[in-house]
């Protein structure tokens, strides 16, 4: 690994965390955010997604220190925080630091001896977009811990323990699919994940050969998942399971994961609205990630925007989690000549929506979809055209010791 390779966002970072700390850094960890190509609201009710790690993502410069002490600076936020290893407290309130600290506590709790370090980060996934900035941040920051601390740790107990810090420490309780994205997120493919085995497959999405791109459109409207509904959502899931489990003799039912499309038609009486609808919504939605995992094998790319569309469709009516604004965007986006398919991506309730489109029809998207979208809204909508990238990486200092990730 050397020096030269470095991005100049990678090397101003190093000279930010040089000046500020008046020593240099011993390595870089880089986590990306990701988008949802489909799988929404699947990964808590123990089912699948199929997200892709996007070349958006928030960079850890660190250097371990040789007492307890941890020293966090935020370039975004012109901020610093510190801590003592001994003696993590959550802070008041929504701010940035309690993911470095909920990291480092959740590390120790599980048992990893780490050892005090001073980071600077930086990030460029857009926050409240719905493209999972606290997961990238999370999973940057246990890099940047576990490699300081020279541990060995494997890459689902990473994602496992960036979830748990953000639902244990910050106090949301999202599933687990961003954080496994961050860590086992690879380049030109999206990530089947079964989220009750955390079995992963990488799978081709060849959009070169396409001709396609990843756009993803955002709203201009923030969500924070705290405010959400999402916690309801979950709620809503787990009724809708102790119901079932006692209609449905077929098998035992853990989760919605366990239930058929023709087991919920046969028992959809049995189930008060709306969670009927909600159940529907994760059942379909299971079925249609796997119907995309081989829609994209076999490079049908009609079936792949029908199902994005199903998708979107199934958010707006059965589970409510879509906005006016996400289905404009969608709307817009379907009416547009070279479009493959379009949905919200997220949590919902604002952020974005993902949009496969073939590579000319970029300049005409900005131009009839996002511009009509801001003249009728006048929301700041903005667009991504996002690459698909490995999951958390070190770099190390071209004059430190080599420190790498499991993957690299
Ligand atoms: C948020 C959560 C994820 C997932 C999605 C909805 O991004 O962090 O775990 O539940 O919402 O699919």
């Amino acid at each position: 690994m050397n020096a030269a390779a470095r991005t100049r966002r990678e090397r101003t970072l190093a000279r930010n965390f040089a000046r500020r700390f008046a020593r240099e850094s011993q390595g870089l960890a880089k986590a990306p955010g990701r988008v949802n190509l489909i799988g929404e609201h699947t990964d808590y009710n123990e089912g699948f997604v199929l997200p892709v790690a996007i070349d958006r993502t928030v960079i850890a410069a660190f250097a371990s220190r040789s007492d307890r002490q941890v020293r966090v600076y935020s370039l975004e936020f012109d901020e610093e925080d510190s801590f003592a290893l001994d003696d993590i407290e959550r802070l008041e309130g929504d701010v940035w630091s309690n993911y470095v600290r909920g990291v480092a506590a959740v590390l120790q709790k599980a048992g990893y001896g780490l050892t005090g370090v001073d980071m600077a980060i930086q990030g460029d996934v857009p926050i409240g977009a719905g493209l999972a900035s606290s997961a990238a941040l999370e999973v940057a920051v246990l890099g940047a811990f576990q490699h300081a601390a020279e541990l060995a740790i494997d890459p689902r107990d990473q994602a496992l323990l960036a979830q748990r810090a953000e639902n244990e420490f910050v106090g949301v309780s999202c599933g687990v699919m961003d954080q496994m994205a961050a860590v086992m997120g690879r380049r030109d493919h999206a990530l089947l994940i079964d989220c009750r085995s955390l079995e992963t497959e990488a799978v081709p999405l060849n959009l070169a050969a396409h001709g396609l791109k990843i756009v993803v459109a955002h709203t201009g409207v923030r969500r924070a998942l705290s405010d959400s509904a999402y916690n309801q959502r979950r709620q809503e899931c787990s009724r809708a399971v102790q119901v079932l489990a006692n209609v449905i003799v077929a098998g035992p039912v853990g989760a919605l994961r366990d239930i058929t499309s023709k087991d919920l038609s046969a028992q959809q009486g049995s189930l008060p609205a709306p969670l009927a609808r909600r159940a529907r919504h994760v059942v379909g939605e299971n079925e249609r990630v796997l119907e995309t995992v081989e829609a994209l094998r076999r490079g049908d790319l009609t079936t792949i925007g029908r199902l994005l569309y199903a998708s979107h469709q199934s958010l707006r009516r059965d589970y409510e989690v879509s906005s006016p604004e996400l289905d404009l965007m969608v709307q817009l986006a379907c009416r547009l000549e070279g479009v493959v398919g379009a949905r919200m991506t997220g949590a919902g309730f604002g952020g974005c929506t993902v949009n496969l489109i073939r590579q000319e029809a970029i300049d005409s998207f900005r131009e009839q979809v996002i511009e009509t979208y801001r003249s009728r809204t006048s929301l700041p909508a903005e667009m991504y055209v996002c690459e698909a990238v490995d999951g958390l990486r070190i770099i190390a200092e071209a004059n430190a010791r080599a420190s790498h990730s499991p993957q690299d």
